[in-house]
């Protein structure tokens, strides 16, 4: 990424650019012109990175089923840094994801000591009031950890696919460490994985915006996604160059094997831990298929995804398809058949007490420095803006908070502020200026020396009163109003 490109720029994105290379993550700006009116976090590149969210863009674009997930600790004030979270998590919810959010009372209790009681009130008084106050919906489900039996069950069981070198490898555990925060990792994991249970819908593409510092989290639950599913769709080419489906299951029962063969209509080869499917997928194969789907929903779902491309499924002959044309058709029907094929392994896979899990997919967000400069740390008051804090205290912080300008007006005429370095400006592009265009304005105008510290912090102070205000009432609100959320207790 580079800053010629960015007009939001941030020189801090190329300390990033390691994520990219040592864990995968993939740049945000390949998937941006895939998304529908993207939020402004990825608009403004404050979004910066993503694992697999390309199913995610593809689900929103087609109304397929999806889910986001986050959690949050309860641990301390609700503050800014949480509220890009939240954002995240309601705009996905708006645009159609079935939304979970985890209050990690078992991490709150297991790291940081705190009873249940205090979990519970912070839980509600910080977080979730917070979170229905910017905008979550009642259909999403909340929940606290300990009071979530299916979380709990599935956190044991994924227990069995980790031991302990991998959690010392990806957090530096030791002998030392207590049995209940590793199983508070478990959890987390289960948090993550929860959404594609059968009792929700079974598999799904899941996406959890989070920052950077938990992505440890996320390389787990994929690891654990794929070695708890019970079979794996794999493509194969033949010696011709011939595309086929393949699904092993090592490790599966032989009898999940068979069921899975009768269930696959047309060409379908057994074999000891694996099948075969070379058959052509033609449309009338296509329809046998998806007969074969036993949830109405889905079964509904993909007849009408069926029908966009039977025209062209007719005359699907993959091993001799040339030109463009052909093989752009050739592609679709191909992903379609791989996602009726999805669909139709994960239901047998549940009808063994077996798993189908498709990993998670994740954003990354930049976060936010602290109001002085540095990081934002919850010991330091004046370093973060808590979303409870009286709006003139807001206010005052932003008065004080470090500029990018220079030490006097003079060398700042001249010289012009640094935005990038500027925790006003940031302020605005994280959270307070809606607008695209006044925002670069803002940042041309600092840039040039035209703009004075004194106006941006006059701007930012006064919108952050009027927000703190306003979301304040909010929560009031939200607080008469929390009887008819979904969320569920501690017992
Ligand atoms: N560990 C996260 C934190 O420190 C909280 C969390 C629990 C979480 N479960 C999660 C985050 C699932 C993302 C997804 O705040
Ligand atoms: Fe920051 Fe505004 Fe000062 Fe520029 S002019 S350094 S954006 S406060």
């Amino acid at each position: 990424m580079t800053n010629k490109l960015d007009p939001w720029s941030s020189s801090e994105i190329n300390d990033y650019s390691k994520l990219f290379e040592e864990f995968g993550i993939s740049p945000f700006d390949n998937v941006l012109p895939e998304i529908p009116s993207p939020h402004m976090y990825m608009r403004r590149r404050v979004i910066f990175g993503h694992r697999d969210y390309e199913q995610i863009a593809e689900a929103i674009r087609t109304g397929a089923p999806f889910s986001v997930m986050d959690g949050f600790m309860p641990s301390g004030k609700v503050h800014l840094g949480h509220k890009m979270v939240m954002d995240q998590i309601i705009w996905h919810q708006q645009r159609g994801a079935s939304a979970f959010v985890g209050i990690a009372d078992r991490e709150a209790f297991s790291v940081r000591g705190f009873s249940w009681q205090k979990c519970r009130e912070i839980g509600v008084e910080e977080y979730i009031l917070s979170l229905i106050a910017l905008g979550f919906k009642p259909d999403g489900l909340i929940y606290f950890q300990s009071g979530c039996g299916s979380v709990k069950d599935l956190a044991f069981e994924l227990g069995v696919k980790i031991n302990f070198s991998e959690l010392s490898a990806i957090y530096g555990f030791s002998g030392e460490t207590n049995l209940s925060h590793m199983i508070s990792v478990a959890t987390q994991a289960a948090d993550i994985l929860q959404p594609q249970l059968e009792e929700f819908g079974g598999p799904k593409p899941v996406v959890v915006p989070v920052g950077p510092d938990q992505d440890p989290h996320l390389r787990l639950t994929r690891g654990l996604a794929g070695k708890m599913s019970m079979f794996r769709v794999e493509e194969r080419e033949n010696a011709n160059g011939g595309k086929y489906l393949s699904v092993r299951g090592k490790g599966a029962l032989k009898e999940a094997l068979q069921e899975l063969k009768k269930r696959i209509p047309g060409k379908v080869k057994l074999y000891e831990e694996h099948l075969d499917i070379i058959q052509t997928p033609d449309y009338p194969f296509l329809e046998r298929l998806v007969s074969q789907i036993n949830q109405p929903e889905k079964k509904r779902y993909f007849t009408a995804e069926l029908e966009e491309v039977s025209e062209f499924a007719n005359e699907i002959k993959p091993y001799e398809f040339s030109g463009y044309e052909e093989y752009f058709v050739f592609r679709k029907v191909w992903k379609l058949t791989r996602k009726i094929l999805d669909e139709i392994v994960a239901e047998v896979a549940a009808e063994f007490e077996g798993y189908a899990f498709i990993p998670p997919a994740s954003t990354y967000h930049r976060f936010m420095s602290g109001l002085q400069g540095g990081k934002m740390s919850s010991s330091v008051p004046d370093s973060y803006i808590a979303l409870t804090d009286d709006p003139k205290e807001g206010a005052k912080k932003v008065k004080r908070a470090k500029t990018g300008g220079c030490v006097t007006l003079e060398e700042q005429k001249k010289l012009g502020g640094k935005p990038d370095e500027c925790s006003v400006f940031e302020l605005l592009l994280f959270h307070l200026a809606e607008n695209d265009d006044e925002l670069l304005e803002i940042r041309e105008e600092c840039v040039c020396g035209t703009r004075m510290c004194g106006s941006c912090k006059q701007l930012a102070a006064e919108k952050m009163y009027e927000f703190l205000k306003d979301h304040q009432e909010k929560r009031e609100l939200a607080r008469e109003h929390l009887g008819e959320y979904n969320i569920i207790y501690k017992k």
